[in-house]
């Protein structure tokens, strides 16, 4: 296949420096369970064409404002499903490249872009990219994966690597509208129940279909009832998995609570059907009772794609939303690292990546130490950024420091 060759040959260069064989010699997976050991970027944002090697350990990007450094951990987050830390357009991504003289300012190159990555686990390496294939009608311009160079879906990925992440755009998380709140919730979902991915899709796709039938004006009777019956069947299936994972979540924090730095948080969902949302038979009445509003108002007006994620600091006995910008941050990297540990027991000892963009920046001295080291002791291999190295100090030699500069990887 032309996608595939192309991200695994490259006059030979992609080969040698993406291949499992090659990664970075010799990969020390003990402690660390999961590794990202090699990434390429071509065409990515600020990137030309760049390769990153680094060793099983931490990852510090470090870099001016600008150089790049959002962005690789944005080409990292594409390995698993959605669309990445930005929730970017998938068209945006793609390199502009304003100094090259062979094409006009602000013209989009020709080429693809392409993320390549070897994941190395204790069982083996593999090597994972995605991109975007070109269309001649751009609006049709698709996303695609390969596993090992064949054909795969992110769900298979997902299971392989996954991927958890804070960025200072979250720190509006609470005080803004649900929709970010349900991507982080189902984002915790994912590393728990990898099948959560292939629902939420199966689901979406089920309710664009029975809009537009209802728009249309109903059309077929059956068809439409096959649909409200996928929807309900897989809508309960994702309020249920959020409940689950939300439970087990709330556990875990409950039992760290003494030891940690990180508060208390607990979780709930918001939804107007309470756990009868996690009901197939619930859901199925009340689209069916619903179909002349959603018609009308060209909206659903019920299932999991309204519901929201509800979180409490313990401590303070308050609403997340009520707390102060740090104490928010910090609510948050304690639910992300009680995920992360969770993950872990469940997948073999392996950690999930963590990306943590500008982290150090918003954490005091004492909470910035205590996360570095239960990065550390999760074996995680967490990849941060920041403007200062010095911020992160107390890592020492236990994490792999790489300069980002101009779209480049400077080691
Ligand atoms: N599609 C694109 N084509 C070319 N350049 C892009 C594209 N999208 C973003 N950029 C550029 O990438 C550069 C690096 O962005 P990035 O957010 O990674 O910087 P950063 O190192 O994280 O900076 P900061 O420290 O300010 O967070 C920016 O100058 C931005 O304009
Ligand atoms: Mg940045």
């Amino acid at each position: 296949m032309e996608y595939a060759t192309q991200l695994h040959s490259d006059g030979g260069r992609t080969t040698e420096t993406m291949s499992p064989a090659s990664a970075p010699e010799p990969l020390q997976l003990a402690p660390l369970q999961l590794v990202l050991s090699a990434l390429r970027l071509v065409n990515f944002r600020s990137y030309s064409d760049a390769v990153l090697k680094v060793p099983a350990c931490p990852v510090v990007l470090v870099g001016p404002n600008g150089s790049g450094k959002t962005n690789c951990l944005e080409a990292i987050s594409l390995l698993s499903p959605g669309r990445g830390l930005r929730t970017a357009r998938l068209g945006d991504i793609q390199r502009k490249a304003p100094h090259d003289t062979s094409v006009r300012e602000g013209e989009m190159m020709p080429a693809l872009w392409v993320v390549a990555a070897t994941v190395a686990r204790a069982e083996g390496a593999w090597d994972v990219a995605t991109g975007l294939i070109p269309s001649a009608n751009d609006s049709n311009a698709r996303r695609t994966i390969h596993l090992n160079g064949a054909p795969a879906i992110a769900a298979d990925v997902l299971e392989l690597a996954p991927v958890l992440w804070l960025t200072p755009a979250q720190d509006r998380l609470f005080m803004e509208g649900g929709s970010e709140r349900r991507r982080f919730l189902d984002r915790l979902v994912f590393g728990l129940d990898p099948s959560h991915a292939r629902r939420a899709t199966r689901y979406e796709r089920a309710m664009r279909e029975r809009l537009k039938l209802l728009r249309d004006g109903g059309g077929d009777a059956v068809w439409l009832e096959a649909l409200e019956e996928t929807m309900a069947e897989s809508g309960a299936a994702i309020t249920r998995a959020r409940l689950d994972t939300i439970d087990i979540l709330n556990t875990e924090l409950n039992a760290r609570a003494r030891a940690s730095s990180f508060p208390c948080a607990q979780l709930g969902l918001d939804d107007v059907l309470g756990d009868a949302g996690a009901n197939p038979n619930t859901l199925l009445a009340r689209l069916t009772a619903s179909r002349r509003h959603d018609a009308e108002s060209g909206r659903t007006g019920i299932g999991p794609h309204l519901s929201d994620l509800v979180v409490r600091h313990t401590g303070k006995r308050a609403h997340a939303r009520d707390c102060s910008t740090g104490e928010q941050k910090a609510l948050l990297v304690s639910i992300v690292l009680a995920n992360a540990w969770l993950q872990k027991h469940r997948n073999n000892g392996a950690a999930p990546l963590i990306l943590l963009d500008e982290i150090a920046a918003h954490l005091d001295e004492t909470r910035r130490a205590a996360l570095f080291e239960e990065i550390l002791s999760l074996s995680a291999q967490a990849w941060m950024t920041g403007t200062d190295e010095s911020l992160f100090a107390s890592l020492g030699g236990r994490a792999a420091f790489v300069s980002v500069d101009d779209g480049q990887f400077v080691h």
